[in-house]
């Protein structure tokens, strides 16, 4: 499973990218706007900048609720950067958009899903990937992973090509459990890609290995 950085903050991708394990960045509005973008610089500006960091597909999310706004909105996106992939809700008008979007041979990062058949309607208009929003499914009582367990499962047994892309991830629990649903990537907040790297007998093991070394060479 890929690992995607959730994020618009660039110190977090910068740190992030020097583990080499971040195949890729999600951004959306309210990422951006939490690091002043829209304010102090432009969405584009920010996109381009991480551009420099990760190679892998960045996810730039419109704006528009309308098809023909989404449509001009991710044409122009697409055009950012070299690996974009654009961001369209799973709304009526984002499906028309995504189908009209994937026609031109750009790739649609399908965000906002909370079911299997919006990912299904998804995959049929052309989605490259659907983002199950776990966290979020979770916060209202219902089992966000069993989403992303039931989207695997009918994408593999159809044979689609689009991805799964577990979202709205909350803690390293979420990652593994994803990965066992076999979703293709999950996009996690730095903070939680920082809990992964972490083992308290992992630090415990090394603190005792240098302690054993440093009195046997004493
Ligand atoms: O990329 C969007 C998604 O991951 C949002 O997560 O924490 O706002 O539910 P969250």
């Amino acid at each position: 499973m890929e690992i995607f950085l959730d994020t618009a903050n660039l110190e977090e991708i910068r740190r992030g990218a020097r583990l080499g394990v971040v195949n890729g960045v999600t951004t959306n509005p309210s990422l951006a706007a939490k690091e002043g973008i829209g304010t102090s610089g432009s969405y584009k500006e920010a996109v381009q900048e991480i551009a420099t960091i990760i190679s892998g597909p960045i996810s730039i999310e419109v704006v528009s609720q309308d098809v023909e706004g989404m449509v001009t909105e991710g044409r122009e996106i697409a055009g950012w950067i070299d690996n974009p992939w654009v961001k369209i809700p799973s709304t009526e008008a984002g499906f028309e958009a995504i189908s009209v979007l994937a026609k031109d041979g750009i790739r649609i990062n399908q965000t906002l899903c909370f079911s299997p058949n919006q990912a299904m309607l998804g995959a049929q208009a052309g989605s490259t990937v659907v983002s199950p929003f776990v966290g979020r499914l979770d916060d209202i009582g219902h089992d966000g992973m069993e989403l992303v367990s039931d989207i695997v499962s009918i994408f593999r047994y159809y044979a689609l090509e689009t991805k799964v892309m577990a979202a709205s991830i909350r803690h390293p629990q979420h990652c593994i459990m994803a990965a066992k649903a076999g979703a293709h990537i999950s996009t996690v907040p730095y903070g939680v890609l920082m809990q992964m790297t972490k083992h308290p007998l992992t630090d415990s093991g090394v603190s005792r290995f240098a302690d054993d070394w440093r009195k046997a060479t004493q």
